[in-house]
């Protein structure tokens, strides 16, 4: 079974992915920290964002892996933990530029399908119901006021240590927004069949019980 989670930045996705995935047992794919370590990986090797021979044939020698069923959900970038390091300011900055590079996403939604091959998934990004997994079986797509969702990723920031004001914050999320919407390849929409969740004033367990009951409808 597929279940695509798509939605703009800091809509609350990967917290309620990561919750619906434990609840059912399924495996838990989060697809934007796989543009985010490329984007790492440019930063690190010196490469420009919009370079994208050069970032084609460095990621050619790059694994992207995740450790099934690890609590921690750890980004490992070949051998090297990422996981903290893809959440900096420099990364989420300048992701949606890698991101929008064709010959990465193809490569990208080819890895997520390999991916999503061998177990049921639940996978979230921005086109995942669109493109990656067109034929998931339950489709969501979550949506948030600006304001809401910059309060959200103000106080993640804060516990991992990183301070950014949060009218910076309600800037870069809009802008995030209107890159991946208006990029030619798979921009971010919602999918005919995808069933929208405005989780602006919704807790955490109230869309977890949503989503999961929507999956109870089509098991
Ligand atoms: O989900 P997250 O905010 O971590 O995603 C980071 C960025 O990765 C997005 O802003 C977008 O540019 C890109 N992304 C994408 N397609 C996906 C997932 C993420 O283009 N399926």
């Amino acid at each position: 079974m597929q279940i695509a989670i798509d939605g703009p930045a800091s809509a609350g996705k990967s917290t309620i992915a990561k919750r619906v995935a434990k609840e059912l047992g399924f495996i838990y794919c989060d697809t934007g920290a796989m543009y985010r370590t490329v984007t790492y990986m440019a930063i690190k090797d010196q490469l420009g964002f919009g370079d994208e021979a050069a970032i084609m044939q460095h990621l050619a020698n790059m694994t992207i892996r995740f450790e099934p069923g690890d609590p921690e959900q750890r980004v490992l970038m070949n051998d090297e933990d990422v996981t903290l390091a893809i959440r900096e300011p420099d990364v989420t900055n300048n992701v949606s530029q890698v991101s929008a590079l064709p010959k990465v996403r193809t490569e990208l939604v080819k890895r997520q399908r390999d991916i999503a091959a061998s177990s049921n998934i639940v996978m979230d990004g921005r086109d995942i119901g669109t493109t990656v997994l067109p034929n998931a079986e339950v489709k969501i797509y979550m949506v948030a006021s600006v304001a809401e969702r910059a309060k959200r990723r103000y106080k993640e920031n804060i516990q991992k240590g990183i301070e950014t004001p949060l009218a910076t914050l309600e800037q870069e999320i809009a802008e995030r927004d209107r890159k991946d919407s208006h990029r030619a390849v798979s921009p971010l929409r919602q999918a005919s069949d995808a069933i929208r969740i405005d989780t602006t004033s919704m807790t955490i367990d109230e869309v977890v019980e949503r989503i999961l009951s929507l999956i109870g409808q089509v098991k």
